[in-house]
C-alpha cells in the first residue's frame, strides 16, 4: 500500500514513471476504452475549499473507470463537525474506499491519517505544508513547455511563506539541480527558516528579493501565487500584504519570448485578466495537465 503524502518522497525513477505515463492518460480520456481502475472507489474529502484538485482527482477517478465517493465540504457536512477526529474519520473510510484524497488545514493531517489507514491516502493539501499532486502537475507542466527541467531559472512570487504549492514543486525540481530560484515576496512572507535549511542543505541556488521589475527578463518560468488569506490570524496582516504584487501588462512585456507564466489557481487578483490572451500563459493549461497528472498518480498509488 502507498500513500502520497509529500513531494519529498518521490525519487526520480518514480517522478518519471508518473510524467512519462501522462500520454496514455490523455489517451484514456481521449478514446474511452481503457478502464485500468474499473472496481475501485475513490473517496474525495476535503476540509478545505477546493475546485480544481477536488473536480481534478473525481474526474480523474471516473476516466480511470473508478467510482468516486465525496465530502466536498467536510469540516461542515462530515462527521468532524461533531467532533470526530481525523483518525476516526480514515479508519472509516478504510472499509469503503480503495484510495482516500484528502485535504485539511491542519498540517500534517495526511500523515496522521496515515498512520492509521488501511488504504492509501493521497495528500491534496494539508495547510500551508504540502500538495505533492500540485508539484507534479506543475513539474509536468514546466518540462511540456520548456522540454526541461533543469538549467531554468525560476520565479516563486507573492506568497512564498504559505504556498504549499511553491514547497511541494521545489524538492521535485531538486532532483533535477542546475536551476535557479528567485523568491520575490514583500517581507512578511519570505520562506521560513526550515524551508531556507532546506534549500541551504541541498546545495540550492537561490535568491530572497522583494521587487520584481529586476528578474522578468531572465526567467524561464514566472510563477505567481495567491497571498493565502485563509492562514492569517489577522486580517490587518492579510490587507497589508495582500496586492503586493500583481502581474500588469507592463512586466509581461519584459518577459522573454518563451518564458512562461505560471499559476496554480485561483486567482484574486494577481494576474491582470488580459494577460490571459499572452501565449506565455500557462496557467489553464497548467490545470488541464493536472487532469492527466492525477490519473497516472492514482494508478501510481494503487501499482
Ligand atoms: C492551491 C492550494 O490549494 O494550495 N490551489 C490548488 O490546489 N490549485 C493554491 C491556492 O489555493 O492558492
Amino acid at each position: 500500500m502507498k500513500h502520497i503524502l509529500n513531494a519529498k518522497q518521490f525519487n526520480k525513477v518514480d517522478v518519471e514513471k508518473i510524467l512519462n505515463s501522462v500520454p496514455k492518460m490523455k489517451e484514456i480520456c481521449e478514446t474511452n476504452k481503457e478502464r485500468p481502475l474499473e472496481g475501485k472507489i475513490v473517496a474525495c474529502v476535503f476540509f478545505e475549499p477546493s475546485t480544481r484538485t477536488r473536480l481534478s482527482f473525481e474526474t480523474a477517478a471516473l476516466r480511470l473507470g473508478a467510482q468516486v465517493i465525496s465530502a466536498e465540504d467536510a469540516s461542515h457536512n462530515s462527521s468532524s463537525h461533531k467532533g470526530e477526529t481525523i483518525e476516526d474519520t480514515t479508519r472509516t473510510l478504510s472499509c469503503y474506499a480503495d484510495i482516500i484524497v484528502m485535504r485539511h488545514h491542519i498540517v500534517g493531517a495526511a500523515e496522521m491519517a496515515a498512520k492509521v489507514a488501511t488504504k492509501s491516502i493521497v495528500n491534496a493539501g494539508d495547510g500551508a505544508n504540502q500538495h505533492p499532486s500540485q508539484g507534479l502537475l506543475d513539474l509536468y507542466t514546466i518540462q511540456k513547455e520548456h522540454g526541461k527541467l533543469s538549467g531554468l531559472s525560476i520565479a516563486f512570487v507573492g506568497d512564498v511563506l504559505n504556498s504549499r504549492t511553491i514547497h511541494s514543486l521545489i524538492p521535485l525540481l531538486v532532483l533535477y539541480g542546475g536551476n535557479k530560484f528567485y523568491f520575490i515576496s514583500p517581507k512578511e512572507l519570505m520562506i521560513d527558516s526550515e524551508f531556507r535549511n532546506y534549500l541551504v542543505d541541498n546545495k540550492v541556488d537561490f535568491e530572497e528579493i522583494n521587487e520584481l521589475d529586476g528578474v522578468l527578463p531572465q526567467v524561464d518560468v514566472l510563477y505567481m501565487t495567491r497571498v493565502q488569506k485563509e492562514r492569517f490570524s489577522n486580517l490587518a496582516d492579510y490587507e497589508k500584504v495582500k496586492d503586493s504584487f500583481l502581474l500588469k501588462k507592463e512586466h509581461v512585456e519584459k518577459l522573454k519570448s518563451d518564458a512562461i507564466i505560471m499559476h496554480p489557481l485561483p486567482r484574486v487578483n494577481e494576474i491582470e485578466p488580459e494577460i490571459d490572451q499572452d501565449s506565455r500563459a500557462a496557467y489553464f493549461r497548467q490545470a488541464q495537465n493536472g487532469l492527466y497528472v492525477r490519473m497516472a498518480l492514482l494508478v501510481h498509488t494503487l501499482e
